[in-house]
């Protein structure tokens, strides 16, 4: 009984947060690029959708420490409108990985309180991943704790050009003035118009650049680039980079 009980609490300590994260200052969105997965397996001497597959037990470990540290939205670019020019068999794969992630961890979500959300264009994703997001997102509707939003089918320019035009029809309309088209007014339009802008943009593979990710949302966010490739990225790594969110003075352009 004693040894089952220090099994228990030794394994839960492992999902606590470190001590020298600040909790009182926890960013509130987190954006992540994981990148990497390819040369990792590469580096292994493995099919490329290996590293996909590691890659999605990292995104199970991270979806647990950014709840468990109260991040409110943790955004995750899982497929870009990009990626449909990668060779068929791993486009397939990576439609395959939010059915196989959800199917195993949807009961886990659901018990940690987390709220799936979708972000990218819908109607050009096979059936069955839209059927999986799409279930995973009425399942956790009604939870209050990380909003976990992937970004899947998701283009930055596409996301900006559907808020202007869709601003255009408004002004065509007679329901907007060119003069009512704000920041605020076009944020509106944008796919995170309930979202907070991101804080913390994270990137990791030692690529430095956004790749069509979050253009508009990131004007103000703290950017922390690692090497480490996503499938070797850990919990620590995510604190590590928190932590320099934490020592950073943001000023949005202020003094
Ligand atoms: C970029 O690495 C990664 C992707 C395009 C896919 C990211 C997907 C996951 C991490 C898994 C997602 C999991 C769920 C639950 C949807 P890359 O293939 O471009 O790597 P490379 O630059 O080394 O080639």
């Amino acid at each position: 009984m004693l040894e089952k009980f220090k099994k228990w609490r030794s394994s839960n300590e492992m999902d606590r947060p470190s001590l020298e994260v600040d909790l009182e200052n926890i960013p509130n969105h987190v954006a992540i690029i994981m990148d990497g997965n390819g040369r990792w397996a590469k580096n292994k001497g493995l099919p490329r959708v290996a590293g996909h597959r590691e890659g999605m037990k990292v995104v199970n470990r991270i979806v647990s420490r950014a709840n468990a540290l109260g991040v409110k939205v943790l955004t995750l670019y899982a497929f870009s409108t990009e990626n449909w020019k990668r060779p068929k068999p791993e486009v397939e794969f990576l439609m395959k990985l939010p059915e196989r992630y959800l199917s195993h961890e949807l009961p886990k979500l659901k018990k940690e309180n987390v709220k799936v959300r979708l972000m990218g264009c819908p109607d050009e994703l096979p059936p069955h991943t839209l059927r999986a997001v799409e279930t995973a997102i009425d399942e956790t509707k009604d939870n209050t704790g990380l909003i976990l939003n992937f970004a899947l089918n998701y283009g930055s320019r596409t996301e900006i050009v559907k808020a202007v035009r869709s601003l255009a029809t408004e002004v065509e309309q007679g329901a907007l003035s060119a003069e009512q088209i704000t920041e605020e007014q076009l944020g509106k339009h944008l796919m995170t118009s309930d979202l907070k802008d991101p804080d913390l943009l994270i990137r990791t593979s030692g690529e430095l650049r956004l790749s069509n990710f979050m253009l508009w949302q990131l004007a103000y966010s703290e950017f922390w680039f690692t090497d480490v490739l996503w499938p070797d990225f850990t919990e620590e790594h995510f604190e590590e980079a928190i932590r320099v969110f934490q020592k950073r003075g943001r000023r949005y352009g202020g003094v």
